[in-house]
């Protein structure tokens, strides 16, 4: 096996996408929008409907994953680093679902589904001080460290080793 599941290839670079949109939409576009904004509800929305997408894509991910056969664990050359690439991938995972999860937990401590799909008059309540608001920031901020890491080390494969790792991660037959 030199290569993952042509399925996971494309949930691959597909959730890649969509997981880079949400964490720069969600920072920079609907985190500074005041609750009172009448513009918070719309962003709102697509925010949500876009974190629910990822989480149904992750879930089938992870079942792809679970069913497929796999290639070996790289070797980046460093027997610790060897060690934890694997659990590292797996920590992707465990963030998305923490994200998901704390977002439809705001979600439910402030009714926000009336609002944003029901109709239900505005604005949308103040969210800084909901419960699971510090949780969303704090997996948002270690996805985002954990994709540099990522990429960097995708990159050190494929450059300095020369190994051609992505093409484990590519639709590539040869
Ligand atoms: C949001 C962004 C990303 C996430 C969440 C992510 C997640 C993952 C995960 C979990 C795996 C292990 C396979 C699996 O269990 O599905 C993986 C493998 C891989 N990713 Fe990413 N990835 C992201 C972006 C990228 C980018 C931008 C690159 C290229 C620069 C990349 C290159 C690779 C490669 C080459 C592998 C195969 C590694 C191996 O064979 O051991 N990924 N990625
Ligand atoms: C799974 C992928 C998701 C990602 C990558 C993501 C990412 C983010 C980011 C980066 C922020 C801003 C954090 C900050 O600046 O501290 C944020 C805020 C937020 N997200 Fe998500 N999110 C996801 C899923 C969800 C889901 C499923 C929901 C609800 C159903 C949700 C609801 C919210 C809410 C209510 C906020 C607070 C906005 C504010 O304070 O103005 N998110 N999200």
């Amino acid at each position: 096996m030199t290569r993952y599941h042509p399925a996971l290839v494309a949930l691959h670079w597909l959730l890649a996408l969509m997981i880079l949109g949400a964490l720069i939409g969600g920072a920079f576009s609907l985190d500074p929008i005041p609750e009172e904004s009448p513009d918070k509800i719309g962003v709102l929305r697509l925010h949500m409907i876009f974190g629910l997408a990822i989480l149904a894509l992750m879930v089938v991910r992870l079942i792809v994953r679970l069913r497929t056969p796999h290639p070996e664990p790289a070797d980046i050359g460093n027997e610790a680093l060897n060690q934890v690439a694997p659990w590292l991938h797996w920590l992707f995972y465990a963030l998305v679902f923490g994200l998901a999860a704390s977002g439809i937990a705001m979600a439910l401590e402030a009714d926000l589904g009336a609002i944003v799909f029901g109709g239900a008059p505005g604005p949308v309540p103040e969210l800084d001080t909901l419960t699971p608001r510090a949780g969303h920031g704090l997996f948002a901020l270690a996805l985002a460290l954990l994709i540099a890491g990522h990429v960097g080390a995708a990159l050190y494969h494929q450059l300095v080793r020369r190994d051609r790792l992505m093409r484990r991660m590519s639709f590539r037959r040869d």
